[in-house]
């Protein structure tokens, strides 16, 4: 069975962007696509300091919720990552979880399906929404999309749930994303791989 797991950069377990998520999971529910939805954002979550120890270790030095996510995201094929907006970007401890989870973890991510959801009351949403879906864009990950920006507005869950056309957009992101899911799984068996090189790393370690 397809999986997707989806990720609540919320601290807040049944607030805005929980809201927007489990309006997903319903969809894949119905499309026979297994969801594991995980609460990231009340978590203590600091970020990554670059130590270069995950390279040796296949996992980041800081032994806590990245660490247990690592093999779940490994083993799916798909990523959903939800974030309020706090000052016109994702909050602190989902862009800490996102950095420390892309960048500890060697496995390939290559045409594992992304997307990212936002939830503001006001503004800020699309900035926020350009941060998330650049951890799929440089992993090789195809970004599902939906009828307009993936955005959900509100200030508590009441509010999202009268935002009718922001969980319209859910349904179609979670629809969108079940059939590329399924396509590329068919594609896959049809056509195998696209072939990914990764003989060149250019840092200019001589400053030219
Ligand atoms: C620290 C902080 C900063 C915020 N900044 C913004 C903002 O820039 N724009 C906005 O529209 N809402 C902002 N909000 C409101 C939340 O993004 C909004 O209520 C969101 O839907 C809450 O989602 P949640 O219930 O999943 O936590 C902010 C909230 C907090 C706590």
């Amino acid at each position: 069975m397809s999986k997707v797991i989806l990720l609540n950069g919320s601290p807040h377990p049944h607030g805005c962007t929980a809201t927007a998520l489990e309006e997903m999971i319903g969809v894949f529910e119905e499309e026979g696509i297994g969801t594991e939805l995980i609460h990231v954002g009340a978590k203590d979550i600091r970020g990554c300091i670059s130590c270069g120890k995950c390279s040796e270790a296949g996992k980041c030095v800081f032994d806590d919720l990245v660490n247990e996510v690592a093999p779940k995201f490994e083993a799916a094929d798909g990523l959903v990552v939800g974030s309020p907006v706090y000052y016109g970007s994702p909050n602190g401890t989902i862009l800490s979880f996102m950095d420390r989870l892309f960048y500890s973890t060697s496995f390939s991510k290559h045409l594992k399906v992304g997307a990212a959801v936002v939830s503001c009351r006001r503004g800020g949403n699309t900035a926020t929404f350009d941060v998330l879906n650049k951890y799929f864009t440089i992993s090789g990950m195809p970004v599902a999309s939906s009828t307009y920006w993936n955005q959900v507005h509100g200030f508590s869950r009441e509010d999202v749930e009268k935002d009718l056309e922001g969980l319209q957009t859910m349904r179609n992101l979670a629809r969108n994303m079940s059939f590329m899911i399924k396509a590329f799984a068919d594609a896959k068996e049809k056509y195998g791989e696209p072939e990914v090189e990764r003989g060149s790393f250019t840092s200019f370690p001589d400053g030219k």
